[in-house]
């Protein structure tokens, strides 16, 4: 098939419409630079700004991630206000939310402020930023991110972005007007001036631009619940452009452990990179630049390498090209290496996303699974998973809504029946392209069905059920710029598999409980029917004299203890057990399960009705059990569970819960 030529007379009909011929002269006048603000304004896709729908969303997204970055990284309790508001175009009317064409997107944050001589460069120059060359973790990394939502508002509606800054009590307010100077990609100051402003510090910016607002899936309002599941320490207030205000309030009272900058790691740096690393070196001598410059690097092992590579480790690394520099980079990926440290990552951790999940989602069982570092191409991340399952006892059927064409990403909202699955990378929620997604690839490639689920060839699990997945790395592997989906690393792609595999099983775990809980309480049904006619004819027997009440309360007593006592009521959410604020449901963690009753004291089934009350001890188990069973109520049972561990997990397991509840308390301050 190759080889098969056109016939002639084709070739030569294409011969007679060739434009003329152009000389090398004729390009060379029409070759020249290209700014980045002149690609990205033609290629606004790659940023996210494709539809007036997804570049109301990205505009939100990026000022929201810059203040969670910035408070964070300032070590500030976040505390972010995100304000939509319609703009009239023109002189016509201010058009209700769903028909507007335009908005103003207002975010203000409480971070640490920025200085003022930089605010022009970071409101309106591509590719300026303080992390793109560093190995850091945080939600920005390529600095594309402010200065591209302020040239989309600019292209679409010719309005500066309005920034107010303040780098604390004491510095006065900064207000600022930007452009973007798309041929050289340098900002064009309009106006500059002090004010005053009511926030002790922080940052507010103000971008104009067309959007389209529809709630639903991939909206902005969609993009802040989630946001705010895994970001339980932000308190966030949101307006949005049909009046209403809602309030995420802050949910876990600590900031994340501040992640830690780390040099990158020799495996996963490219040949060209080194090259530019050697010649950019500051240490005089070869090992020295490969010890100071790399992570996990020892002097002596710097030493050893060189020596193995043939080259003498106190060359100058400026010296260092061509082949040599290729054998001593071939020998550096030979040589064992410790993998990276991992504290430049903060995962959200299990409590966190417990916290989160529940506060968002409704239902009755949970879990979360954070797993140990890894590493794809010398960068370390961790993959966290959850589960929340099962439909809130209050959950009604939504209204039925007329349909409207949707939007890319958009998805009908009848698909209830198959779970919903939420992305993450760096605590960011991905809400594009998750066909894309290697988080996605690993849902539909777990077998779910393993665990009770159904689930159809190729498809989500069926059921009830948001799967959440975060992966936290120093560089996210995105397959694009707009920073959606997660490309497909092998090690990536294990690791998520094994977090949700725990998930599943714990699920499992939890289903099979439940339908067991529910044959044992048919069972008690049974017996109960049977007790009132028990009592009935040995009260005859004992011809009247027989207190009924009480031998029918013992009755029902052994009924009880013989199918699963009050295991049976809390599996079946019967006794309004569960975590702080979510009766009837039930946390799963790897110590074991939480907001579960104790199994019931073990009752002795000798009836003996002439006694008065039963022997003290019995008496006693009673009232402790009592007393777990309120305390279930509306709180979490701190009663362990059955006791199946080591002694020292089951310690583990009792602090965490102390955790927990000290976190719960913490939650009504
Ligand atoms: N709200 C803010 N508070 C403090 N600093 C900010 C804020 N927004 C942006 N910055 C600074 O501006 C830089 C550029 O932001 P951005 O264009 O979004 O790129 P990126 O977030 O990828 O670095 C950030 O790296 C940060 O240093
Ligand atoms: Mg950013």
């Amino acid at each position: 098939m190759g080889t098969h030529k056109p016939p002639a007379s084709t070739s030569k009909r294409a011969d007679s419409r060739v434009a003329p011929a152009v000389t090398a002269v004729e390009m060379g006048a029409r070759q020249r630079e290209i700014s980045v603000s002149e690609f990205f304004t033609k290629n606004r896709h790659l940023l996210g700004f494709d539809n007036p729908r997804k570049a109301l969303l990205t505009c939100v997204k990026e000022a929201v991630d810059n203040a969670l970055d910035a408070c964070e990284e300032a070590g500030i309790l976040p505390e972010v206000t995100v304000k939509l508001e319609v703009v009239a175009v023109g002189s016509s009317a201010v058009l209700p939310a769903s028909q507007a064409t335009r908005f103003r997107v207002t975010v203000a944050d409480n971070g640490p402020g920025i200085v003022r001589a930089q605010i022009p460069r970071i409101f309106a120059k591509l590719l300026y930023g303080s992390k793109f060359h560093r190995l850091r973790m945080s939600r920005g990394q390529q600095g594309i991110g402010i200065s591209a939502a302020g040239m989309y508002g600019q292209l679409t509606t010719g309005k500066p972005v309005k920034i107010i800054s303040r780098t604390g009590p004491k510095a006065s307010a900064h207000y600022f007007e930007v452009q973007i100077d798309t041929k050289k990609n340098e900002p064009l100051v309009h106006e500059n001036k002090q004010i005053e402003w009511d926030q002790p510090r922080g940052t507010q910016v103000a971008i104009e631009v067309e959007g389209r607002y529809q709630k639903g899936r991939a909206s902005v309002d969609e993009y802040l619940d989630q946001t705010s599941i895994a970001n339980p320490h932000v308190q966030l207030i949101y307006r949005s452009p049909d009046g209403e205000t809602k309030e995420y309030p802050r949910a876990y009272h600590e900031l994340p452990p501040s992640p830690k900058e780390i040099k990158p790691h020799p495996y996963g740096i490219e040949f060209g990179m080194f090259l530019k690393m050697l010649h950019e070196a500051k240490s005089q001598t070869l090992s020295g630049f490969l010890s100071s410059d790399f992570c996990r690097v020892t002097p002596p092992l710097a030493d050893e390498m060189c020596k193995t590579a043939k080259v003498s480790p106190s060359a100058k690394p400026r010296d260092i090209r061509g082949a040599i520099a290729e054998t001593l980079y071939r020998t550096i990926q030979a040589t064992k290496i410790m993998a990276p440290p991992t504290n430049c990552l903060s995962p959200i951790g299990e409590k966190a996303i417990l916290s989160g999940l529940y506060k968002q989602i409704k239902g009755e069982f949970y879990t979360a699974v954070s797993r140990p570092p890894s590493v794809y191409r010398g960068n370390p991340f961790i993959i966290e998973a959850g589960l929340a399952f099962g439909k809130a006892p209050d959950s009604e059927t939504k209204p039925e809504k007329p349909a409207q064409p949707l939007a890319e990403g958009e998805q009908e909202e009848g698909d209830s029946e198959l779970a919903r699955v939420i992305r993450y990378a760096n605590r960011v929620p991905l809400l594009y392209q998750q066909s894309a997604c290697a988080i996605f690839k690993a849902v539909l490639a777990t077998t779910w069905r393993n665990y009770g689920i159904s689930q159809s060839r190729g498809a989500l699990p069926a059921g009830p059920m948001v799967i959440f997945v975060h992966i936290a790395s120093v560089w996210v592997p995105f397959t694009s710029e707009s920073k959606e989906a997660i490309a497909e690393y092998d090690e990536i792609h294990k690791e998520i598999t094994l977090a949700l595999r725990e998930c599943g099983r714990r699920l499992g775990l939890f289903l099979r409980r439940r339908e067991r809980a529910a044959s044992e309480f048919r069972r008690r049904n049974i017996f109960e029917l049977y007790i009132e006619e028990v009592v009935e004819a040995c009260n005859r027997l004992k011809g009247g004299k027989l207190p009924t009440e009480k031998l029918k309360a013992q009755l029902q007593k052994i009924a009880s203890s013989r199918t699963g006592g009050i295991k049976t009521d809390e599996t079946l959410g019967k006794t309004g057990a569960g975590p702080e604020g979510l009766p009837h449901s039930i946390i799963v963690t790897a110590e074991g399960i939480e907001g579960e009753a104790s199994l019931t004291a073990p009752v002795s089934d000798e009836i003996d009705i002439e006694e008065q009350p039963t022997s003290p001890q019995s008496e006693r188990r009673h009232t402790a059990k009592t007393r777990s069973a309120k305390k279930g109520q509306g709180k979490v049972a701190t009663i362990p569970s059955t006791p199946k561990k080591g002694a020292s997990s089951q310690r583990q397991a009792g602090a965490a819960r102390k955790g927990r509840k000290a976190h719960l308390a913490g939650k009504k301050q």
